[in-house]
């Protein structure tokens, strides 16, 4: 790949709003438009809504990663677009913005699957090298990848029902705390015990690198149920102690599973870790310590760069050009997109559909 083209990449896959210019391994902007607060009443991403805030946002989020990256689309090398997989309305808006620029200034149009772009992101920032393994986990995906090249994925296992990221989400949902959960369940855990509540440790008995985070989801809700009708309510150390319960038991899986993929990836330069979830500080040092007892290096790319973001899909669409050219007008929004072609479907899209 040619390390000095400068991409425009644009992402509206799910509820953030994004675009951002990268230049080889540099980011010369990225901006991030975040919906949170529109779908806050909601519970949840409401698609009609983040669709129509993705079209009225992407041209100002584009206008402005070219004033702060100091450059015109004149410039520009090639656009990038998140073509999939995600919520399709979003995923239309990015891709017509993305045709209509391109079409206009007749530059490459390259269409980015957006779980190429949260799993190259540890070349991004750290520049490792292939082949590498991946733990993806997001709001709405969780799968294991080995990388090989730019197009080149193999998935060693997956959720088969919820996404950790959906797991905290409901959690927080649960214990009445705000939205997204994750952030405001690992807040709430600081001060819990994690041991005072015996939650399970779904699919630890089965041989693989396969998940499973819905019984967990269960085991608290039983959990709140039997303190609510106990103590008529729950106390904040409550709350405290079941989201530090809960958090250790996602750790725990993703440890154990993360050991297995491994060692089942021979020759890897490294173990990475990216999606919304690779937020959690408890997460990220125990699996930098069984990276370490693995003898390989282990890479947690920055915070606003484990989330959605339009400089993964800039860079991931600099590395699918060099690999494969261009794509044409006739690139379509696809709401399904498995990295890994020979993999069987996975199970449980999640909340915010097939996401990363
Ligand atoms: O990758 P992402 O930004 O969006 C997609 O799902 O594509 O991930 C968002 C998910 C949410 O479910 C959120 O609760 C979770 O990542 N998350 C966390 C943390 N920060 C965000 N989960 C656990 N601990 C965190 N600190
Ligand atoms: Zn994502």
């Amino acid at each position: 790949m040619n390390r000095d083209i400068t991409v425009l990449g644009l992402e509206s896959s799910c509820d953030d709003t994004a675009a951002a210019v990268v230049r080889g391994r540099k980011i010369m902007s990225s901006v991030v438009a975040d919906q949170t607060a529109l779908h806050a009443a909601y519970g949840g991403v409401v698609p009609e809504i983040a669709a129509r805030a993705h079209a009225e946002k992407l041209d100002l989020c584009v206008e402005r990663a070219l004033i702060e990256a100091e450059t015109s689309l004149s410039e520009i090398d090639a656009i990038a677009v998140t073509a999939g997989p995600g919520l399709i309305g979003g995923v239309l808006s990015g891709v017509m913005m993305a045709k209509g620029l391109s079409a206009a200034t007749g530059k490459p149009l390259v269409g980015v699957n957006h779980l190429a772009g949260h799993a190259l992101t540890p070349r991004l920032t750290d520049g490792l090298d292939y082949p590498y393994l991946i733990l993806l986990v997001s709001g709405g995906h969780c799968q294991f990848l080995r990388v090989d090249g730019p197009m080149a994925f193999t998935r060693l296992g997956s959720t088969i029902d919820d996404a950790p990221g959906e797991a905290f989400d409901k959690t927080a949902r649960l214990l009445g705390l705000p939205q997204p959960g994750g952030p405001s369940v690992e807040r709430s855990a600081l001060t819990g015990n994690e041991k005072r509540f015996a939650f399970p440790r779904p699919l630890l008995d089965r041989p693989g690198c396969d998940l499973s985070f819905s019984g967990l989801k269960t085991a608290l809700l039983r959990q709140r149920d039997q303190l609510v009708s106990e103590h008529g309510g729950l106390h904040p150390q409550d709350i405290s102690d079941m989201c530090a319960g809960f958090q250790a038991a996602v750790r725990d899986v993703l440890v154990e599973k993360s050991k297995r993929a491994l060692r089942d990836s021979d020759g890897i330069t490294g173990f990475a870790l990216a999606g919304g979830v690779a937020a959690n500080t408890q997460l990220r040092a125990a699996l930098e310590t069984i990276s370490s007892d693995h003898g390989v290096v282990f890479v947690a790319p920055p915070l606003a760069l484990c989330t959605d973001n339009a400089a993964m899909i800039a860079f991931a669409g600099a590395e699918k050009y060099g690999e494969d050219g261009a794509d044409d007008l006739t690139l379509s929004a696809r709401p399904r997109w498995p990295l890994d072609k020979k993999a069987p479907a996975a199970l449980g899209s999640g909340k915010n559909g097939a996401k990363a």
